[in-house]
């Protein structure tokens, strides 16, 4: 799916949806859980995130996430991977908004399973698909309503790891992420990856925020072994 907009909730129940905002909610999310965080509670909105901190144990919940690619005023911590480290996140609840990725994962919350993908976490979302048989959505979070290169090209490198399965029949949509994939890789490279990113509208979104080194991180690709999954009570860990 190009664009969460591009599907009817009901359509993904009984399969899984792979979440992807590769700059930076999906990449910020992974690399939180990954420094140990107990779980990340998605929330449509500012206020859902300060009830969730409200209804925790004093101190144990931090604030995350963004608007307009920037921290929000009362967080804790911005959207940018850096903040999400383990000597500040470790056992720690964090309520995350964001605007195109948070919003992406909640669309998809109908699917029987619902985990978080990006570059950092290829392979391990790969081989975590590869062995369930229930149809696969590449949900691209875009930006702003408008399909965004970074995410399409991860759903290529995702997609084109599935299609060297003879059970796999991609959609239209699949095959045109392979396409922009194969393209935009070059050899394949970190420095490949990252040299497409910087020129996406994400990327370019991110360098005149003076975020660039959250590209970087973010073409980091394989970095983590960790897959942050939806759990039933709505937090992922
Ligand atoms: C989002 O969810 O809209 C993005 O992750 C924005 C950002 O890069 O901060």
């Amino acid at each position: 799916h190009l664009l969460p907009k591009l599907f009817e909730p009901a359509e993904i129940a009984g399969g899984v949806a792979v979440i992807v905002d590769v700059l930076r909610a999906s990449t910020t999310i992974s690399f939180a859980l990954a420094n140990g965080a107990a779980a990340v509670v998605p929330c449509e909105t500012v206020e859902t995130a300060q009830q969730v901190r409200a209804s925790a144990e004093q101190g144990h919940c931090l604030l995350g996430g963004e608007r307009g690619g920037l921290k929000i005023e009362g967080f804790d911590l911005s959207n940018s991977p850096d903040d999400y480290v383990r000597s500040i996140v470790e056992g720690r609840l964090i309520g995350f908004t964001t605007t195109n990725g948070t919003m992406a994962l909640l669309r998809a919350n109908q699917a029987d399973v619902v985990m978080i993908g990006s570059f950092v976490n290829l392979s391990a979302v790969a081989d975590r698909i590869l062995a369930d048989s229930r149809p696969i959505h590449i949900v691209c979070a875009g930006t702003n309503g408008q399909i965004s290169g970074e995410d399409v090209l991860f759903a290529g490198a995702l997609a084109e790891r599935l299609t060297d399965t003879e059970s796999c029949s991609p959609c239209d949509s699949a095959d045109i992420a392979i396409s922009h994939w194969r393209q935009e890789y070059g050899d394949g490279s970190r420095q490949a990856i990252e040299t497409a990113l910087r020129r996406s509208q994400g990327g370019r979104n991110l360098i005149d925020l003076k975020y660039d080194k959250d590209i970087t991180t973010a073409a980091m690709v394989d970095e983590l072994s960790n897959v942050g999954v939806l759990a039933d009570d709505g937090r992922l860990r």
